[in-house]
C-alpha cells in the first residue's frame, strides 16, 4: 500500500507521506520527539556524537507496506510527524497498524494539531489498529485516551500491558475509510 496524496483538515493542518528525500528532516524531528520523550524513559541516552539517533528510520522506505512515514504540515509549516508500522511491534497480526512514534512541536500543541492528524492517519489508513502508549507519558496519555474515544465513539478497546520503567496503556480499535 502507498499513499500518494495528503490529507488536510479545515484548519490547514495536513497529514502526507514522507518522502526519502524527507529523512533528514524527519532525523531532525525525532532528535526533538526522543529528548521529549527521555523526560519519561530515563534509559533514554544521548549519543558521543550529542544525537540521539533513530536506527529504524531507513526502512521506512526499504519496507514499503510494512512502515509508512508521515509529515505534518501547518500551512506550509512543518509542525510534526508520525511514523506507523504494520506488523511489525506485533508479527502475530501481521495486518494491525500501529502508531509507532508520534509527535507534534511545542509551538503546535493544544490546538488541536495532534487530535486532527489522528483523525486523518485513521481515515487514510482503514484497518485494525494499536496504539501503545507508556503511562509515565504525562501528556499523551490523557491524549490518545481522548482522540481514540472521539474517533471510536468510546468502543476502543484499553488494555493495560507490563513495561519498564511504566506499565503501557493500550488502545485497540478498527477504521473504516
Ligand atoms: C501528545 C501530543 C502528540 C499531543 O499533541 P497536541 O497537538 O498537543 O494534542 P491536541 O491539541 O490535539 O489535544 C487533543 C486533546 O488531547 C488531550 N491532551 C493533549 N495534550 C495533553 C496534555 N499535555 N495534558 C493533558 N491532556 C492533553 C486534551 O484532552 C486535548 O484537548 P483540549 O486541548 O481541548 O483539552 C504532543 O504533546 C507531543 O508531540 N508530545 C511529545 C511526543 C509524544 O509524547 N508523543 C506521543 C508518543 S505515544
Amino acid at each position: 500500500m502507498r499513499l500518494e496524496r495528503a490529507g488536510t483538515d479545515q484548519r490547514g493542518v495536513s497529514l502526507g507521506p514522507a518522502a526519502e528525500a524527507d529523512a533528514p528532516v524527519l532525523a531532525n524531528l525525532l532528535e526533538l520527539y526522543i529528548h521529549d520523550l527521555s523526560a519519561a524513559f530515563p534509559d533514554i541516552t544521548l549519543g558521543p556524537d550529542g544525537r540521539f539517533g533513530y536506527r529504524h528510520l531507513p526502512l521506512y522506505w526499504s519496507e514499503p507496506g510494512r512502515r509508512f512515514p508521515f509529515l505534518i504540515r501547518a500551512g506550509a509549516q512543518v509542525a510534526g510527524f508520525a511514523l506507523v508500522t504494520r506488523g511489525v511491534l506485533a508479527p502475530e497480526q501481521p495486518d494491525e497498524f500501529d502508531v509507532a512514534e508520534f509527535f507534534v512541536m511545542r509551538r503546535h500543541r493544544r490546538s488541536g494539531v495532534g487530535r486532527d492528524v489522528a483523525m486523518l492517519l485513521w481515515q487514510q489508513l482503514p484497518g485494525r489498529w494499536t496504539v501503545r502508549v507508556s503511562e509515565g507519558n504525562a501528556g499523551a496519555l490523557p491524549f490518545w485516551a481522548a482522540v481514540t474515544a472521539e474517533f471510536t465513539g468510546g468502543t476502543a478497546l484499553e488494555t493495560i500491558r507490563p513495561g519498564t520503567p511504566h506499565p503501557w496503556r493500550v488502545f485497540t480499535f478498527a477504521s473504516r475509510a
